[in-house]
């Protein structure tokens, strides 16, 4: 049934649901129709029937107790005592004449006056008295019962009453002496009757077939029925065709557009006609306002596609969508041309492993690339393909080579010509003294003054040597674990003697957890004594001389700053004090090696060094790496 429904159209459903209702509703009420006119036909009947007992009774009545004493009485006047009149007399007698004639009328109604013991043999009890007796006793035995019951196949309205003995019923129905001699003669009675004032002598029943009757109202249902069930098909088929041209032919019409928008034989601006304004109308109304819309943006769409196409296609890197089988899905013309196609299946993977982008330099037979991967995730966040950009870098290469050479070369220039001069000062001194020496004739202790001042000029040259050296070539660290506190200290010790002549006050924020780490000592004291010694050869003409030493650690590094109350590194030149051999002081006073010597050093234990520009006074920070 429920595939049957499935497979059939709409207004056949409808009609076939609306059917079985109608047909049910039409049987409902055929039926409450039917038991009603079954109840009125056995009322009526019940209602006839009790007019009859009632004449009965009253016949009976009459003849026990008006009749039969007027007629004794005539005969006992006569003379005729014992004398009886069947006719006129017996009262079950009577009531059968009577009801013979009664018949003529009603021919359907049958009474009866039956018992076991009857005076007339044709009175005697059936085996249908005996039933209804039954029903009599199991009811109520001092009231009438009455239903329907079959009798040889016949269905028949019965009521039946219980008869009882009463005195005067003794006369006949007695023993056999008393009875009038006439009644016996008549009858040749056997022997006495059992009867005693009081007992159950017989039933007196009416009994009407209905059978007739209630075919009738059966008849009658059934035609109600046939009629309804034709009005609710005519009803139907009116209903069925309005259906159809309120909401199936729309539908069907709507159903036909669709079809023909998937073959492309409309466009989505063809509107539907709208033939109503009822919420169909209304229905097909929205629709055309939709398809409008879809419209509009798949047109916004596709120039949006467009651009992006365009644009995709005019950039000459070569970009393609990988995907986890490491196969370009869409590519650009460039991707096309490239002749770089080769497929980075580890790098893929990783992209999609780690969700993130990734970059890689390649050098390919004399050219370099830069190839790069981004994830393009799903709504879950999945990675789901890999866009790969393959761009030339070869030129850009070159340049930066170029450039890095160039700079070489500047530096190189710059601290040859640094070089040359500082060399050159000392250098001209000591050919100058040696000129003098050459004179024989100098005292010999204006000779020792000038090897003194040689001596001195050579060391100048010896340690700004050593300095280049440490900057060049950095020679090799030998770190050891150390307290950056402990240096701290014992440099401020060292040089005590110059702090205290240039009246500089000095404070310590040391931490005292910092945690011992591996550094060449000697060359981070040649770090913290430069930087010291800046401070103090900056704040030579301040008012306040205040140098504070700051050391304290945090996520894995080591902090030293060095702070003073001078007058700061000017903006102009914050850019190159870390140059080799700038320097701002006069001839002789300073190299302008001693920032990028430190600078070298602290790099070559991985950290940095830097001036913090956010104070007063010249900060600068030293940062190192707990481990290196
Ligand atoms: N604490 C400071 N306050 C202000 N200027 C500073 C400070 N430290 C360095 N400078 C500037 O940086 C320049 C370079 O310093 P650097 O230590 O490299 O060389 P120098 O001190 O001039 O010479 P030397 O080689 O003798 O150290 C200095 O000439 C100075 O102008
Ligand atoms: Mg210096």
């Amino acid at each position: 049934m429920k595939s049957f429904l499935k497979n059939i159209t709409l207004s056949s459903k409808i009609f076939i649901l609306l059917l079985m209702i109608l047909t049910l509703f039409s049987g409902l009420i055929s039926l409450a129709f039917y038991f009603h006119l079954r109840d009125k036909v056995l009322s009526n009947s019940y209602e006839k029937m009790n007019i009859v007992f009632a004449k009965m009774d009253a016949l009976g009545r009459y003849v026990m107790y008006n009749l039969r004493p007027a007629i004794i009485e005539i005969f006992e006047e006569l003379g005729h005592h014992d004398r009886f009149i069947r006719e006129a007399m017996s009262t079950t007698h009577v009531r059968k004449i009577v009801m013979e004639y009664f018949k003529e009328t009603f021919p359907q109604v049958t009474y009866e006056r039956v018992s076991p013991y009857p005076i007339n043999p044709e009175n005697k009890f059936q085996i249908i008295h005996y039933e209804l007796l039954a029903k009599i006793m199991e009811e109520d035995p001092s009231f009438a019962w009455r239903g329907l019951i079959k009798i040889e196949n016949r269905e028949y309205l019965v009521i039946a009453k219980p008869i009882y003995a009463q005195k005067n019923c003794l006369t006949c129905h007695g023993s056999i002496e008393k009875i009038p001699k006439a009644l016996f003669k008549y009858y040749q009675f056997k022997e006495d009757f059992p009867w005693i004032e009081g007992s159950l002598m017989g039933i007196e029943l009416v009994k009407y077939p209905v059978e007739e009757a209630l075919s009738e109202v059966k008849a009658l249902v059934v035609g109600i029925f046939t009629i309804s069930i034709i009005s609710a098909l005519l009803l139907l088929f009116i209903l069925e065709g309005l259906f159809y041209n309120i909401i199936i032919k729309p539908i069907k019409q709507l159903n036909h557009h669709f079809k023909a928008l998937r073959e492309g034989k409309i466009s989505l601006r063809t509107p539907l006609p709208i033939v109503s304004k009822d919420e169909i109308g209304e229905l097909l109304q929205s629709f055309n306002s939709l398809s409008k819309h879809i419209d509009t943006t798949q047109r916004a769409i596709y120039e949006n596609l467009k651009t992006l196409e365009t644009i995709f296609e005019s950039i000459t890197h070569p970009i393609a969508l990988i995907n986890s089988c490491c196969e370009a899905e869409i590519s650009n013309q460039a991707y096309k041309e490239s002749p770089y196609k080769k497929c980075h299946l580890e790098l893929i993977e990783k992209v999609f492993a780690d969700k993130k982008s990734l970059k890689m330099e390649i050098d390919e037979g004399g050219k370099f690339y830069l190839l790069s991967f981004y994830p393009v995730f799903n709504e879950k966040g999945e990675v789901i393909k890999v866009v790969q950009i393959l761009e030339d870098i070869t030129e850009k290469k070159l340049m930066e080579e170029r450039l890095i050479m160039t700079e070489k070369l500047a530096a190189v220039g710059q601290v040859s010509a640094g070089l040359a001069h500082e060399i050159n000062n000392p250098l001209s001194g000591i050919i100058l003294l040696l000129n003098q020496l050459r004179k024989n004739h100098l005292p010999a202790q204006e000779k020792e003054n000038y090897f003194d001042l040689i001596h001195q000029g050579l060391l100048k040259i010896q340690t700004l040597i050593k300095d280049l050296l440490n900057f060049t070539r950095s020679s090799e660290l030998k770190p050891q674990r150390v307290s950056v506190n402990e240096i701290i200290i014992d440099l401020l010790n060292l040089s005590s003697h110059l702090l205290e002549k240039e009246k500089i006050r000095v404070s310590l924020a040391l931490d005292q957890s910092m945690p011992n780490i591996l550094l060449d000592r000697e060359k981070m004291e040649q770090v913290f004594l430069n930087l010291i010694l800046n401070a103090v050869q900056a704040m030579e003409n301040s008012t306040e001389k205040h140098l504070t030493i700051e050391t304290y650690h945090k996520a894995g590094k080591v902090y030293l700053t060095f702070q003073d109350t001078g007058p700061g590194v000017p903006e102009n030149i914050a850019n190159r004090i870390f140059d080799p051999f700038f320097t701002t002081k006069p001839p002789g006073k300073g190299t302008g090696l001693g920032l990028s010597v430190s600078l070298a050093i602290v790099e070559k234990h991985g950290g940095r060094l830097y001036l913090d520009k956010s104070h007063k006074g010249a900060k600068f920070v030293i940062e190192l790496p707990s481990e290196f």
